[in-house]
């Protein structure tokens, strides 16, 4: 297969690129487009053809359910079979955006869309682009991030080429996306609400309209992760073995200098890649720590250019748990399989 790439601006798509890509999700083929956080890979969630599609390119098991775009809330009554009063006050406060909800599974969804399940996610984008293509396309559309399963979820149209090319039919490439961390998750079917996976919007954002929240996010407590790394489902990993380092700054740094050799390649803020400046290490600099979204938005792009840059072994520095740092935590923590390596000075 040909992938075909649309070149489209981000805050004025061209509506002949829109009506071309959604003719492909309307004829039951496979669209690569921009979110706010990551790239999607979209498809007609009502045919279930299609999305069988969306997990033979990704390789994706068919265990892992898929998220439902929206082009807007009041469309929600056609995925999910019931929404509790949280779920309006969420959409409300956060959608457009970077948060999905889980919801009970309205019947018509087919079960390939949520792996069975008897709930289903649902998201409306905020990014320009997704909105016009839902709103040409006239269906929801189911999108997984346009990785290859267990990659590094796509921020560029050249990640998405570079794992699906020849894989699916169309890219729309309207550069770098803003976020760079997939979207939130939380189940309004549980009470308390709980956060699935943490992402995009901060606990602390969610706290003010659902106070009660919870995060159920296995991933995130380095007790677990010590114990049985085998309990990790490998995600958002590079080629290269990543390896954590948790605890005093200094002391962190300083041993992981110990480390830094030809072959190893670190991935750390502005800040932190100072130490680095004199060793033989691949270095890429993530932006300055006291601004988390450029490092956000930077994260998935290092670890794919440490992979190209070739190194066996990437070494990063553990963040801390505030704001968006969750969620940059929690991608570090699966991409590492569980590998933290607690420093103490
Ligand atoms: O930001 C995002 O969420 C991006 C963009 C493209 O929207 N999408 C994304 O999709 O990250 P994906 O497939 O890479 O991750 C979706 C995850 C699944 O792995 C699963 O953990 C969770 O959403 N999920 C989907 N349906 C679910 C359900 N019914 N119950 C619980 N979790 C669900
Ligand atoms: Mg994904």
């Amino acid at each position: 297969m040909q992938t075909r790439v649309i070149r489209i601006e981000a805050h004025n798509p061209d509506t002949i690129a829109i009506q071309n890509a959604a003719d492909v999700i309307r004829a039951g083929g496979l669209v690569a487009f921009p979110t706010e956080t990551v790239y999607g890979l979209g498809a007609d969630a009502f045919r279930a053809d299609a999305v069988r599609g969306i997990f033979a390119a990704k390789g994706r098991p068919t265990s892992d359910p898929l998220i439902i775009h929206l082009q807007e809330t009041a469309q929600l009554d056609n995925v999910a079979y019931s929404i509790p009063p949280l779920a309006h006050a969420l959409a409300e406060a956060f959608w457009p955006g970077p948060l999905t909800l889980v919801l009970p599974r309205h019947p018509r969804v087919p079960p390939e869309v949520t792996a069975g399940r008897e709930t289903v996610a649902v998201r409306v984008p905020a990014h320009p682009v997704a909105h016009q293509l839902l709103l040409a396309a006239a269906v929801p559309i189911a999108a997984p991030s346009a990785n290859r399963f267990s990659r590094p979820s796509p921020t560029t149209a050249q990640h998405v080429l570079d794992d699906l090319e020849g894989l699916i039919d169309l890219v729309l490439d309207a550069g770098p996306v803003n976020i760079g961390l997939e979207s939130t998750i939380v189940d309004v079917t549980q009470t308390p609400p709980a956060i699935l996976r943490p992402g995009g919007l901060s606990l602390e954002a969610l706290r003010v309209v659902a106070p009660d929240i919870v995060v159920r996010d296995r991933y995130l407590h380095t007790e677990i992760a010590a114990i049985a790394p085998g309990m990790f489902l490998k995600h958002y990993a590079p080629r290269a073995e990543l390896r954590l380092f948790e605890g005093e700054r200094e002391a962190v740094l300083a041993h992981m200098r110990t480390l830094s050799e030809a072959g190893v390649g670190i991935l750390a803020t502005d800040e932190d890649a100072e130490g680095f400046a004199d060793v033989e290490t691949a270095v890429e600099r993530l932006g300055p720590e006291a601004e988390v979204e450029v490092v956000g938005r930077r994260l998935f792009a290092g670890l794919r250019a440490l992979d190209q840059r070739g190194v066996r072994v990437i070494l990063v520095r553990l963040p801390a748990r505030e704001g968006l740092w969750l969620a940059i935590r929690d991608r570090l923590y699966r991409a590492a399989e569980g590998r933290v390596t607690r420093v103490t000075a």
